[in-house]
């Protein structure tokens, strides 16, 4: 069975790598990675990492890695959709219908979608404002969360009962039938009978609108600390998640000059609540660049407002990185006090909040803030370890005119001369960048000696074939940019200039789904490779990501290599008559010339 790519998406965004992980390995933390022993391997000392911020993991003994897909397979020895569903089984997600039931989904159009949903907005909401059904609903909505009727009203907020077929009885009573409201996710199917039960059962309920204010999905909410804390629709007719942003439909009035973007829900209501009408969130899911496009149609800048927990300031990072490709002006909002914004206005109010938007910083500036908060600058030590720091995070900019404009701003703050501080920039890059190269060349020869290759046996005939493909794929799997200008042919690589097998397949499945309908996700290439395979994907966007030299040109020029290696293998011979052919023409020359 094929999934759908933005199921797999969902289950992914749904696990907690670290949590997931953590029940095989014990795992310590180390800055924004943890370390334990691999379970893949034996060894004495921990050298099996896992990224909670890039969600993956890599051991660098046996470089087994991957998603947490690639994990639970290798982990519990399951093919690739059995590790899907045990996966969605944990987070609570159904697994998408057999074909036989996707097939019900085309038959069932937006429209009928649309009005069952409507339908089913106006009975969460009647349920909601009914003390006999809605009470643990309304009271959570104004006891626990401090929102007001009005509020409540703006946002259609709702409740659904914890039955599982009134919302079924009423809509059939509508005249929607099973298939209607099963393909609207408004019901599930039980699996014995085949028959419709109601999906969200005692849970606040959220409608989602789209800009013509249909009714397109809704996001339900437990009222207590049970799991799943939210259920949202997946994918119908009429929906699909990374096309629509919570509260647009409000925001897009008022968001001309700048735009908030929340993590959750709760989040946008009590910023419209306290009069941010500009607030919106994605629904459930990490910024994706379909949302930074529909962001730049609204409006020019956005100020991230994330929680301030480290997953939130993880996903701030990633977040000003995907808005910042299309060319909005990204701003970072540093909630300190309060776990989240939605807290932070309920504990200090609407004025402070807004005080807050207007110092929200830039990601340098933002960066630049939290260093200098570290340090005490009028102690001679402190000052050497904020610019030290300084100088690290300026060494990961890959422009070399931003680097210029923020060692100035360094320089000021510091009160350094800005020499010294770009010295050191510049000697942390070179420092980097040898460590990588040499880091490169230990493996590969290490890799070749001890075993040959088994993944890839075409690198022991061509080593630097296969070390210049890996830095191309490895760019490839770090920068949408560049698989966008390879997908597009605006850079000039094909399948053919790949010289092993093995990374000529990874080139060939990264550019089909860079192509298809819902683009490039990396856990996806776990459906066509092993999860020994993936390892090795996983290890060239490694090396990649440790290096600072991956600017578009680094890019361009590693393709033109890696297109003369391919161009001189196939041209062996071709280019010994070429140089034949100089050689005679040369000696012609020479004869004419009168000097001579
Ligand atoms: P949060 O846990 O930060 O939610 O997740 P929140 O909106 O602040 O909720 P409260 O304050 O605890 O009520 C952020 C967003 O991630 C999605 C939801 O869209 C949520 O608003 N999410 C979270 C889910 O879809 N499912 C979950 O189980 C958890
Ligand atoms: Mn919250």
């Amino acid at each position: 069975m094929r999934l759908p790519e933005n199921f797999v998406q969902e289950v992914l965004d749904r696990t907690n790598i670290e949590e997931l992980v953590g029940r095989y390995v014990t795992l310590k933390r180390t800055g924004s990675n943890l370390v334990g022993l691999c379970p893949f391997h034996s060894e004495k000392t921990p050298s099996f990492t896992v990224s909670p911020d890039k969600k993956m993991f890599f051991c660098f003994g046996c470089h087994a890695g991957g998603s947490a897909i690639t994990f639970v397979q290798k982990a519990e020895n399951m093919e690739f959709v059995d590790a899907v569903a045990f996966l969605a089984d944990r987070a609570g997600l159904p697994m998408p219908r057999e074909s036989e039931e996707r097939a019900a989904g085309e038959k069932v159009s937006r429209k009928r979608v649309l009005e069952a949903n409507l339908e089913a907005a106006k009975f969460f909401r009647a349920c909601l404002f009914d003390p006999a059904i809605g009470g643990p609903g309304m009271r959570y909505f104004k006891e626990k969360r401090g929102l007001s009727d009005a509020t409540i009203k703006h946002f259609g907020l709702g409740y659904a009962p914890d039955t599982f077929g009134s919302l079924t009885e009423y809509l059939h009573g509508k005249g929607f039938t099973d298939e209607e409201l099963q393909v609207a996710f408004l019901c599930g199917k039980s699996r014995k009978t085949g028959r419709s039960y109601d999906y969200f059962r005692g849970r606040v309920m959220f409608p989602i609108l789209d800009t013509s204010g249909n009714i397109v999905a809704f996001g339900g909410r437990v009222l207590d600390d049970s799991k799943p804390k939210y259920l949202n629709t997946s994918d119908t007719p009429a929906f699909k998640k990374s096309n629509h942003l919570f509260a647009l439909n409000f925001a897009r009035h008022s968001g001309a000059e700048r735009m908030i973007l929340c993590e959750g829900y709760m989040d946008v209501i009590a910023m419209h609540a306290a009069g941010f009408e500009n607030a919106v969130a994605t629904l459930g899911t990490a910024i994706t660049p379909n949302h930074a496009r529909i962001f730049s149609k609204y409006t020019k800048q956005v100020i991230i407002s994330y929680d301030a927990d480290e997953a939130g300031q993880a996903a701030a990072k990633k977040a000003m990185q995907i808005l910042g490709e299309v060319g909005i002006e990204v701003r970072v909002l540093r909630v300190e006090g309060a776990k989240d914004p939605d807290e932070y206005i309920r504990k200090y109010g609407a004025e402070r909040f807004s005080r807050l938007l207007d110092a929200s910083r830039t990601g340098f500036q933002y960066q630049l803030e939290t260093i200098l908060s570290r340090h005490d600058l009028s102690v001679g030590q402190e000052k050497i370890k904020a610019s030290a720091a300084l100088c690290a995070a300026i060494a990961e900019y890959s422009s070399a005119v931003e680097r210029e404009v923020y060692l100035s701003e360094a320089s000021k703050r510091l009160e350094l001369p800005v020499e010294a501080l770009r010295n050191n920039t510049e000697k942390i890059r070179r420092k980097k960048y040898e460590e990588m190269k040499s880091q490169q060349s230990r493996e590969l020869r290490a890799s070749i000696k001890n075993f040959g290759d088994r993944i890839n046996p075409d690198s022991a005939k061509d080593p630097k074939a296969a070390a210049t493909e890996e830095a191309v794929i490895g760019m490839l799997l770090m920068f949408e940019e560049y698989r966008r200008e390879v997908a597009a042919g605006r850079i000039q690589l094909t399948a053919e200039n790949f010289i092993t097998e093995f990374y000529r397949k990874v080139f060939e499945a990264i550019l089909k789904l860079q192509n298809s309908e819902s683009g490039f996700q990396f856990a996806l290439l776990g459906e066509e490779f092993s999860p020994d395979e993936m390892g090795r994907i996983q290890k060239a966007e490694m090396s990649r990501r440790e290096l600072t030299q991956n600017g578009p040109d680094v890019f361009k020029s590693t393709v033109r290599n890696l297109v003369a290696l391919s161009e001189e293998l196939q041209n062996k011979d071709v280019d010994l008559q070429t140089r034949l052919e100089n050689i005679r023409k040369l000696k012609l020359h020479k004869r004419k010339d009168p000097n001579e």
